[in-house]
């Protein structure tokens, strides 16, 4: 069905392909999944998203944006997407960096209406510019979610145990397979509030606030890329630049090397990918203990 949608070639004609009731459907799942993750407190989320903005001094979002931007993302861009924006057969969203500097639809815009064609993204030139500010805020309440996550524990954030988070740090955690206390961990607990230090254990990205209020950010750590040639041979080094045509790196020696993307296979290597995948997996617990043990760490 994707396919005959595809080739109808009409603006918005995905969301064609959906019946307003399918849309509903998909929307009320996704609200009941919203309702019983917050039955423990309602409204601890919303009230959590306002703290923290308030704590970083930064600007609320607007719910009710947020609330049009998700009505018009589900069915329209779900498929590719995922109804929760992080990607399907299309990338992530929550974690592009497209999005993550988009201000009222500025960057993303272009992209949603001219589309990619030859590379599957497809064009929406009758979304309004009001309809795409209201997806660019409903993306951004998506990555504000993700890094909140465990925020609403504000006030008693440090109620672990030290001891027990140093055992998850060196054990069932991992993190001393690429963190080391006395390295690049060393003094760790100076350089960050507690609400901070946490937001980076958990999400170790640009934060967002900061992005959207233009401060001055730890620019994130590289990427490592893979290049397969044609040729059979393989170049692996940091990522200096990439984009439709070529890719760039330098290599453990230092030289700079340019591909053209034609007939190489190009993996990329998100350093912090480990951090995503802890995410779900973390207990209340152990996320406590190891913050509480990385408070140890003046
Ligand atoms: C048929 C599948 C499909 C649909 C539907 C779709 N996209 Fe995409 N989208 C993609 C693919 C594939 C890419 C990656 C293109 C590339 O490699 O440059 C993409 C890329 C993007 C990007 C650029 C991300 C980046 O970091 O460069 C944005 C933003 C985006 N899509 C937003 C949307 C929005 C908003 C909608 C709904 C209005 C939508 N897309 C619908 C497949 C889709
Ligand atoms: C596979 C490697 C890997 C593993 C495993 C890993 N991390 Fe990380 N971590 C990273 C990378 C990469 C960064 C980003 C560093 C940057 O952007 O400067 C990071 C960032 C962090 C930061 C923020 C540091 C800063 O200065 O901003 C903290 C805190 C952290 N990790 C804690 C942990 C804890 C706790 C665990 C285990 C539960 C863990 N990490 C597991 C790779 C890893």
């Amino acid at each position: 069905m994707l396919s005959r949608c595809l080739r109808a070639g009409a603006a918005l004609l995905l969301a064609g392909c959906l019946s307003a009731r399918q849309a509903d459907q998909v929307a009320g799942a996704e609200k009941e999944r919203n309702a019983q993750q917050q039955k423990k407190d309602p409204n601890q989320k919303e009230k959590a998203s306002a703290d923290l903005a308030d704590l970083m001094g930064g600007p609320r979002l607007d719910q009710a944006a947020v609330e049009r931007g998700r009505k018009i993302f589900i069915p329209t861009c779900g498929f590719c997407h995922g109804n929760d924006a992080h990607g399907k057969s299309g990338p992530d969203l929550v974690r592009s960096a497209l999005v993550l500097h988009d201000n009222k639809g500025d960057t993303i815009g272009p992209v949603i209406r001219n589309g990619r064609s030859d590379r599957g993204m497809p064009a929406f030139s009758s979304l309004s510019t009001e309809q795409i500010a209201d997806i660019s805020t409903f993306l951004h309440s998506r990555a504000a979610d993700v890094s909140n996550r465990f925020t609403y524990k504000i006030g008693d954030l440090i109620t672990g145990d030290p001891r027990k988070g140093a055992k998850f740090f060196n054990g069932a955690g991992h993190c001393d397979s690429c963190h080391s206390p006395s390295g690049d961990l060393a003094h760790i607990a100076t350089k960050y509030e507690p609400v901070e230090l946490q937001r980076r254990m958990l999400y170790p990205a640009p934060n967002l606030i900061d992005l959207y209020l233009g401060k001055q950010v730890k620019p994130p750590a590289p990427s490592k890329v893979t290049v397969h040639q044609a040729s059979g041979e393989e170049v692996s080094g940091t990522l200096d630049h990439i984009d439709e045509f070529t890719v760039a790196l330098h290599d453990a020696s230092g030289w700079y090397r340019s591909f053209s993307r034609e007939n190489a296979k190009v993996d990329i290597h998100d350093p912090r990918a480990a951090h995503e995948a802890l995410l779900p997996k973390y207990t209340d617990d152990a996320m406590h203990n190891v913050l509480a043990y990385l408070e140890t760490l003046k």
